[in-house]
């Protein structure tokens, strides 16, 4: 599903990736681990074609790096699901209109757009909140509105950058589960932290970086 191979990101005098080669497959659950600095959400940008490598080549899902057109990039990005750490919500819609409105626009009702937004707003336990305002929630309870709006177009990839930065123990708790239950269903995650408490007792890959380079996957 992605490949990257003997990639490189230089900017100017300094090398973001050096010689990165790595796979993730379909529905694969993958830890992006290293310091700050490292490069992971170096890597993850190129994932989704928001950076694109000086050297090398990256393919996700049968599109490429090397051949792949600015206006062929939104097709590809419809079908990855993310998240970040600037929660991004809009600060004067609610809940509801949030995820409704990430959804993609083909003519559907109002009440579809709202019967899916529901749907997704239910998988991470949000359902009771969703006529407040962004500003009303927790840091938590935002951070599963951002899940629930990278989920609602039914991503084949979801892109994770330090999904539980700002959340404590509990919340940690509570997002990581959402996560493992999107991996359930068929997805493939990709999460970039440099916490190693989500990883210590996971069960799922980790690639480490370090100064831009792959140290162990
Ligand atoms: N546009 C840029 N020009 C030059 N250097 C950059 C640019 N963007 C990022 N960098 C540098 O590239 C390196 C990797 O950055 P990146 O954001 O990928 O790291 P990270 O592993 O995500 O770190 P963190 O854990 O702090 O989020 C950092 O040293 C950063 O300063
Ligand atoms: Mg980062």
């Amino acid at each position: 599903m992605i490949e990257l191979q003997n990639v490189w990101v230089e900017k100017g005098d300094s090398i973001l990736l050096e010689d990165v080669t790595m796979a993730v497959r379909k529905g694969e659950f993958v830890y992006l681990i290293g310091p700050s600095g490292a490069g992971k959400s170096t890597l993850l940008r190129l994932i989704y074609f928001d950076e694109r490598p000086t050297r090398g080549r990256v393919a996700v899902e049968g599109r490429n790096s090397d051949a792949i057109r600015d206006r062929d990039i939104p097709f590809i990005r419809r079908k990855i699901g993310l998240i970040f750490q600037d929660f991004n919500l809009l600060r004067d819609r609610t809940v509801l209109d949030n995820v409704a409105f990430a959804l993609e626009v083909t003519g559907a009702s109002r009440s579809t757009l709202h019967r899916r937004a529901l749907a997704a707003l239910a998988a991470v336990g949000m359902t009771q909140k969703r006529n407040e305002i962004p500003d009303h929630l927790s840091g938590g309870e935002r951070q599963r509105v951002v899940i629930a709006r990278a989920l609602v177009n039914e991503p084949v990839l979801l892109l994770a950058d330090e999904p539980t930065g700002n959340l404590d123990a509990r919340a940690t708790e509570n997002v990581t589960e959402i996560l493992r239950n999107i991996h359930r269903q068929g997805t493939a995650v990709i999460v970039a932290t440099h916490d190693a408490t989500l990883t210590q007792r996971s069960p799922h890959r980790t690639v480490r970086l370090e100064s831009g380079k792959i140290k162990g996957q």
